[in-house]
Parts: C-alpha cells; sequence; structure tokens
C-alpha cells in the first residue's frame, strides 16, 4: 500500500509535543503492581509517573516481561493498580471505558464477520446511515476501500491490522492503546503500516500509547519514547524525539537517539 492515501485531506499543522501547553490526558502516579503467584509475590511495576498529553504518540519500550502490557492494562482500566493512581482527564480510571480502545498484535476482529461489519462492531447503537457513513469514513482512511465484504481469513496479515485499527478509529476514542500492533506483521509490511499510521494520527489526531520493543519502531512513531527497566519494571527514562517526520534513519541525531535507547535498555551502542 502507498505511505500516503491521495483521498485523505491534508493533515492539519500539529503542535509538537515540547510546544503544547493542554493539561495532561493521562496522569499515572506511583503505580506499583503485585501479582500474587502460589508460592510467592511477583513485583512487576514499581513506582511509575507518568503524565500523557492529549493527543500525544507515546511509546513504551521495554524487553519482553518489564510490564508494559501490564501498564497499558491499569491505564485502561483493565487491572487495578496495587497502590497508586491513573486519571483520565482528571478522572480517576476504576474500569475500562468503551472510549478507549485497545489493539493489539493478535488483531482481534471476528472471523464470521465482514471488513464493514468487523469496522462497525462499536456503532451498533447509532442510527444504520450513520453507521454507514462512519464505516465508509475509516474503511477509507485505512486504504481497504473495495475489501468491505471481505472476510478475514481473505484477507493479508497487514489488512487485518488495518480493520482493527479502522475498527478502533470509528469509535472515535480518546486514547488508542496499542500492544505492539505490528508485531505480527513481516518486516516490510511493518514498515507500510507505521506509515499509514503517523498519516492517520496526524490526521485524527487521537491520543496514542504504542507499546513496542522494537527500538526503530518506537524513534519512527513517538513523540516521546518511556524506556522501562526490566522486572520490576519502572520508568528508566523518558526520551523526546525531537525530529520531524518522515524521520530520516540516516541522521547523526537519529543515531544519537537509538544509540542512548540501547544504552538505556543495556544492550551497548547500536552503530
Ligand atoms: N495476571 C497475571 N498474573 C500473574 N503474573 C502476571 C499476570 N500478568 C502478567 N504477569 C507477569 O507480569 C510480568 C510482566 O508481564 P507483561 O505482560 O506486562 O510484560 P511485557 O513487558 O508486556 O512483556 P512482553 O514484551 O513479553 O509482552 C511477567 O513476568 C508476567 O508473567
Ligand atoms: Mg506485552
Amino acid at each position: 500500500m502507498a505511505e500516503t492515501n491521495p483521498k485523505a485531506p491534508a493533515a492539519p499543522a500539529r503542535v509538537p509535543h515540547q510546544a503544547r501547553t493542554a493539561k495532561s490526558k493521562v496522569e499515572v502516579r506511583g503505580v506499583t503492581k503485585l501479582f500474587q503467584r502460589k508460592s510467592d509475590t511477583l513485583e512487576v511495576l514499581r513506582g511509575i509517573d507518568l503524565s500523557v498529553e492529549s493527543g500525544e504518540f507515546l511509546c513504551l519500550l521495554g524487553p519482553s516481561g518489564c510490564g508494559k502490557s501490564t501498564l497499558l492494562s491499569i491505564i485502561g482500566g483493565f487491572e487495578q493498580p496495587t497502590s497508586g493512581s491513573v486519571a483520565i482527564d482528571g478522572v480517576e480510571v476504576q474500569r475500562p471505558d468503551p472510549r478507549r480502545i485497545f489493539v493489539f498484535q493478535e488483531y482481534g476482529i471476528f472471523p464470521w464477520a465482514s471488513v464493514w461489519d468487523n469496522v462497525g462492531l462499536g456503532l451498533r447503537e447509532r442510527p444504520k446511515e450513520e453507521q454507514a457513513h462512519i464505516i465508509r469514513r475509516y474503511v477509507d482512511l485505512v486504504g481497504l476501500t473495495g475489501f468491505e465484504k471481505a472476510y478475514p481469513a481473505e484477507i493479508s496479515g497487514g489488512m487485518k491490522q488495518r480493520v482493527a485499527l479502522a475498527r478502533a478509529l470509528a469509535v472515535s476514542p480518546d486514547i488508542i492503546f496499542m500492544d505492539e500492533p505490528l508485531g505480527a506483521l513481516d518486516s516490510l509490511t511493518r514498515l507500510q503500516m507505521r506509515g499509514e499510521l503517523l498519516r492517520i494520527w496526524q490526521q485524527e489526531q487521537p491520543t496514542i500509547l504504542f507499546v513496542t520493543h522494537d527500538v526503530d519502531e518506537a524513534l519512527q512513531l513517538g513523540e516521546r519514547i518511556v524506556v522501562m527497566s526490566p522486572r520490576p519494571g519502572r520508568i528508566a527514562e523518558i526520551v523526546p524525539v525531537d525530529l520531524d517526520h518522515p524521520r530520516d534513519l540516516g541522521t547523526a541525531a537519529y543515531g544519537r537517539l537509538k544509540n542512548r535507547l540501547y544504552e538505556l535498555l543495556g544492550v551497548g551502542h547500536a552503530v
């Protein structure tokens, strides 16, 4: 698929992270998480403090098992922290909210429903005509026009992930949680999808919390990268990425950031 969609209107100018003054969308304060197991207690998260701004594209980067998915589940209201709190728009998160949507590596789309019906899943309370209008818009935005009647078994992994993304966007979410959403895709499709995702984010401006353990993915997408340390997961550093899109992988600034991320992850220099 092409990197840009000729039908899409020009993306509005974005206010860069460092220039935004709006109040935080998400406030995570002193969050810890312990899991009780049969014979012991597993400390998964320790002292997490984090603010996310409205419309920000924030990446969470860290080694396997450091608690990235757990932190996302806590912010989304699916898990309760052992101590500390999470507030969204100043209101403490107690439970999941249908305006906050998760997109996972495994797509989570229904095999028995067509692309059209999958995208419309969260819209069933709306009048039919409005549903159709919204579905058409998001099917188009993710580049699936012409595949509305196809079933998941008939489309590629990248297209399935686009269905999941369109379904998430269709409900006008205030936050999209993405847990390694591109992890199941081959490397070329993954690169294309990163471009697609950036274009859609610039156009729709949702707040995105994006989990990855891929350094380049975080560097190409995030306005800031939250680097987490191995279990118990703590925030090692929050790295701002002040590079314009599309980001040039060959620049010295990119290389410096990449080295810093590898250093923080404890795996030495990349370049
Ligand atoms: N419900 C649970 N009960 C017990 N332990 C759990 C539970 N959920 C997660 N864990 C443990 O918490 C730790 C962190 O898990 P989590 O899935 O958050 O890590 P992650 O950073 O997302 O890893 P990955 O990159 O592999 O997806 C792991 O050791 C995991 O086994
Ligand atoms: Mg995970």
